[in-house]
C-alpha cells in the first residue's frame, strides 16, 4: 500500500552539498518527496527527536552531531515507503551497507551516516508530526 515515511538528510551530507544527490537516490528508488525543509536543529529539538536513544552511550555525541550543521527533513511517499526507504538507505553502519545504498555511497561513519529514516509506520507518523503540520505535506 502507499504509505509515508520520514527522512532526515544529516549534517555530514548537507555540509558536502549532497542534498540533491541523496534526494535523487530516494527518487530513483521510487519515493516521492511530498514535504521538505532545511533546518538548523536546536539541542532541545534533537534531544526530543532522539528521546528513545536517551540512555544509549552515544546519545550525547549523536545530539551534538545532529546540531553541527543544517539538516533537511522530508516526508517521503510511495509503495511500502518505510521498508523501501530502509533498503535505499542501507545499514546504519556504512561498513555493513549494501552496494548502491545511500550510506554505502555517501556515509562517513556510523554516526555521520548521511540519512535517518523511520523504522516503522508508527514511528513514521510520530516523526512526521514532530516536524510538519498536515498542510505542509502535499501529496
Ligand atoms: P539514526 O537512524 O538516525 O538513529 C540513531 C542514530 O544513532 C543512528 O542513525 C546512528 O547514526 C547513530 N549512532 C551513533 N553511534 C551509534 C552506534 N554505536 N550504534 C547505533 N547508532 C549509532
Amino acid at each position: 500500500a502507499t504509505e509515508r515515511t520520514f527522512s532526515i538528510i544529516k549534517p555530514d551530507a548537507t555540509r558536502r552539498n549532497l542534498t540533491g544527490a541523496v534526494t535523487t537516490l530516494l527518487e530513483d528508488g521510487g519515493l516521492r518527496v511530498v514535504a521538505s525543509k532545511r533546518l538548523q536543529l536546536t539541542k532541545e529539538q534533537a534531544e526530543g527527536f532522539y528521546a528513545v536513544h536517551r540512555e544509549r552511550p552515544f546519545f550525547g555525541e549523536l545530539v551534538s552531531f545532529m546540531i553541527s550543521g543544517p539538516v533537511v527533513v522530508q516526508v517521503l511517499e510511495g509503495e511500502n515507503a518505510v521498508a523501501r526507504n530502509r533498503e535505499i538507505m542501507g545499514a546504519t553502519n556504512p561498513a555493513n551497507a549494501d552496494e548502491g545504498t545511500i550510506r554505502k555511497i555517501h556515509a562517513e561513519s556510523i554516526e555521520a551516516n548521511s540519512v535517518h529514516g523511520s523504522d516503522s509506520a508508527e514511528n513514521a507518523a510520530t516523526e512526521i508530526a514532530y516536524f510538519f503540520k498536515p498542510e505542509e505535506i502535499v501529496g
